[in-house]
């Protein structure tokens, strides 16, 4: 196994940028999130380690890798529902453990996961305010202005929905993720975490969510966009942190990466990957899955 992080793939010539020191960013303003030489352990398998990565307001940050790569591992402790056991994690400048994905919403973080927590039957507007619900003096529910505030978000994000009484359940699976980051964006988030938000979805939905992370960005919203598929993450992402097995193999800045050379890493990575695990699958060939496994460090 690789010993070494942060190194690009062997057959790409591409140049690594260093974590800290994010040129464009105001001088002296700490990240929103910076994480530095993270690492996760569950019991044995180590899940995570070494990872650097920031996010940024009004910025986009594209995490990629394969199955098992860390993914969710990363962004459950940016969301508060793993620690990190290794490393550190500051949200705007403090070093932060966060024990639950409330305190994580609490410091402006929200995560939408790809099934997202949506009730099918229940308007579009219920959906909305669910577990925030407006309610008037007497405690009754303030439909009348949920539905407005909820028309008004969505035509915000650019969603025009002719009825927001409709059930959510009618919503395509992009305009789901829409309302789920419009509802992220009204309810004051500064970090909006994606988990796969494309990867159940065709091309022209894929297309829709895009864009709509685009204006979260455009709302000032630092974005962690999680990933497998580099054509959707080079055209809204503006760095680029690659995992695999657990580890950093690069970060980037968009400006010291092209498409092919992001698509390379991770295709080169997989091929291998697949074909070391296969010959484990079948079992023996330890030396040749050794061979692999150098040709990958
Ligand atoms: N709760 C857990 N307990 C033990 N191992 C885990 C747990 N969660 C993830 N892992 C392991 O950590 C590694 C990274 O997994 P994960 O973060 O889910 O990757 P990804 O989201 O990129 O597919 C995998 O080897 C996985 O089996
Ligand atoms: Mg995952």
């Amino acid at each position: 196994m690789s010993n070494t992080t942060n190194t690009a793939h062997p057959t790409t010539q591409v140049v690594e940028v260093p974590v800290t020191d994010t040129p464009d960013i105001a001088a002296g303003a700490p990240h929103l999130i910076a994480l530095r030489d993270v690492g996760k352990h569950y019991g044995n398998v180590i899940a995570l380690s070494d990872v650097s990565m920031d996010v940024d307001a009004g910025r986009v940050t594209c995490v990629l890798g394969d199955n098992g790569a860390g993914k969710s591992t990363l962004i459950k402790i940016i969301a508060g529902l793993h620690q990190h056991s290794a490393g550190t994690f500051s949200i705007q400048g403090e070093e932060r453990t966060l024990s639950s994905p409330r305190e994580a919403l609490d410091s402006g973080i929200a995560a939408v996961y790809q099934d997202l927590a949506v009730v099918p039957l229940m308007p579009i507007w219920r959906n909305f305010f669910l577990g925030s619900e407006l309610r008037g003096p007497l405690g009754a529910l303030n439909v009348k202005e949920m539905k407005r505030i909820t028309k008004q978000e969505l035509l915000d994000m650019g969603i025009d929905l002719r009825d927001v009484d409709q059930p959510i359940g009618t919503l395509s699976g992009g305009e789901k993720q829409c309302v789920a980051i419009a509802r992220a964006v009204y309810f004051g988030a500064k970090a909006l975490i994606l988990d796969e938000p494309t990867a159940a979805l065709g091309v022209k939905q894929s297309g829709v969510v895009l864009k709509y992370i685009l204006r979260a960005r455009d709302r000032g919203l630092g974005v962690i966009f999680i990933t497998h598929n580099p054509h959707h993450a080079y055209p809204v992402g503006d760095r680029f942190l690659l995992l695999r097995r657990g580890k950093s193999i690069g970060y980037f800045e968009k400006t010291d990466i092209t498409l092919p050379e992001l698509t390379g890493l991770m295709a080169g990575g997989a091929e291998l990957e697949e074909l070391a695990h296969e010959l484990e699958q079948v079992g023996g060939q330890d030396d040749r899955i050794e061979e692999i496994r150098a040709a990958e460090a």
